[in-house]
């Protein structure tokens, strides 16, 4: 046993020095890792990607990720911070912050949440205190894991009321959602999904929580990018008074999180936010990340409403073609979808996880979904297929097309992986740089190798 080593299958804490690295190991798993990622780039450069909630970082903005805001720390808000050498970074950080009241037209902007389960978290800290009821979705019904006891509800110690749903409609339930609020009487009433087909009825739902005292709150995660381009839901114009969300789906930004609200009759509710995100649930946020979200908040002004406008219209084709094949893609009455988002129900194709793994090998990368109706959580019935990436890179309805027959080949007429896989790669050699930003035309999936060398 070396000296040192637990003895469990070589795991353990080693004595100080036992386990230096010998000469050029650590060089070599250095090389490794940047072989890995490297690899990683060129099997999405031929790959079909289609996960819902992914997205492609425009090049200015990829550039500041690796500035030396990376290294900095900036814990207050600006012009009241806790560290010294801000000013720079408080510059930015108004920029952002006015970029994102413009965008999404409202008064107040914090962009310090790491992600959109941080988001989450700080509005809950805001808006709720443990044991209230808070109204949601149900997992079954598309909401996010946010949503659940093991997740940011449970955090907060806040219990859930689950709305009534519509499966054929696949929105929330209007009546049955009336009477559940008045019989549970949440303060706070969340609104978003993770499986967001269409949007949701809030100004339906906005006089019954007028009535009961309860505040609206959209998570709009997975839908930013199709609101800020004016081709969804406004949510804060329909009865939310915050919005939280993630700023890397459909708004294609970096891996961040944002609050958006309207506080300027609700001076105490802008002050809970705020405290909620910090130091509620940050201490320094993520200063790079945060100044590539304001180029790409800038980026979204300029192209956003195209950009928004063309990944639905790519949804309901790809729904459509898909449709047309034969596939149960739900939603059919209504077009499919009003959002990025299609689900396809995949029972006779073998169930979700089997499909989205067959598709994988395929070159094509979407997700198994847990749908409503299905009655195990553990096998989900189907798939969730995205077109905030392939839109991104400039495909349009007739490359939706050419999707649906790849799986239709795949998955209908026994077409191998390998050769699908080829056809796939084929379809993407036409769309590998970026649009709707600035620098269009950069190759979206370039490995930046800053010292041109492995270490040695
Ligand atoms: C509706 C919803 N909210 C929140 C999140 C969490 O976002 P993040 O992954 O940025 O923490 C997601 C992620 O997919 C989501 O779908």
């Amino acid at each position: 046993m070396p000296r040192g080593s637990s003895g469990k299958g070589g795991v353990g804490v080693p004595a100080p020095g036992a386990d230096a690295p010998g000469p050029g190991e650590m060089a070599s798993v250095v090389a490794r890792i940047r072989a890995t990622v490297r690899q990683h780039s060129a099997r999405f450069e031929r790959s079909i990607p289609l996960i819902a909630s992914e997205n492609l970082l425009s090049p200015y903005a990829k550039e500041l990720l690796i500035s030396d805001l990376h290294s900095r720390y900036a814990e207050g808000l600006p012009g009241d911070r806790y560290y010294e050498g801000n000013e720079q970074v408080d510059e930015v950080e108004n920029l952002c912050l006015g970029l994102a009241r413009r965008l999404f037209r409202c008064s107040f902007a914090d962009v310090r949440p790491i992600s959109g389960t941080v988001a989450n978290l700080a509005v809950l800290k805001a808006l709720a205190e443990p044991g209230d009821v808070v109204g949601t979705s149900r997992l079954a019904d598309g909401a996010h894991i946010s949503s659940a006891a093991f997740g940011a509800f449970g955090l907060r110690g806040v219990r859930p009321a689950y709305y009534a749903w519509d499966p054929r409609t696949m929105t929330i339930d209007v009546p049955g959602t009336r009477e559940i609020l008045r019989a549970t009487r949440p303060k706070t009433c969340l609104f978003g999904l993770s499986l967001f087909l269409f949007p949701l009825p809030i100004d339906e739902l906005r006089a019954t929580m007028e009535e009961i005292g309860a505040r609206g709150w959209y998570d709009g995660a997975h839908v930013l990018g199709l609101i800020a381009g004016g081709e969804f839901q406004d949510p804060l114009r329909e009865g939310c008074v915050v919005m939280s969300g993630s700023t890397h789906k459909t708004l294609p930004g970096p891996q961040h999180g944002i609050l958006l609200g309207e506080t300027d009759d609700d001076p105490e509710l802008e002050r809970k936010l705020q405290a909620g995100a910090f130091p509620g649930v940050t201490s320094n946020h993520h200063l790079h990340a945060m100044a590539a979200l304001a180029v790409s908040l800038a980026e979204h002004l300029q192209f956003g409403r195209e950009y928004a406008r063309r990944t639905i219209a790519n949804a309901r084709a790809l729904g459509q073609a898909l449709h047309d094949r034969g596939f149960h893609v739900l939603g059919a009455e209504l077009g499919f979808t009003r959002s990025h988002t299609v689900a396809v129900r995949v029972d006779s194709e073998g169930g979700g996880a089997s499909v989205a793994r067959r598709l994988a090998e395929a070159g094509i990368i979407a997700n198994k979904n847990l749908l409503p109706g299905d009655k195990s959580p553990k096998q989900p019935g189907g798939v969730r297929l995205g077109t905030p990436e392939v839109t991104r890179l400039g495909m349009g309805e007739a490359e939706m097309v050419r999707i649906a027959e790849l799986f239709d080949d795949l998955l209908h007429r026994q077409r191998s992986p390998a050769e699908v896989s080829d056809r796939a790669a084929e379809l993407k050699r036409g769309f590998t740089t970026l649009r709707y930003c600035f620098a269009a035309g950069e190759a979206a999936y370039r490995y930046y190798d800053l010292v041109g060398r492995d270490p040695s």
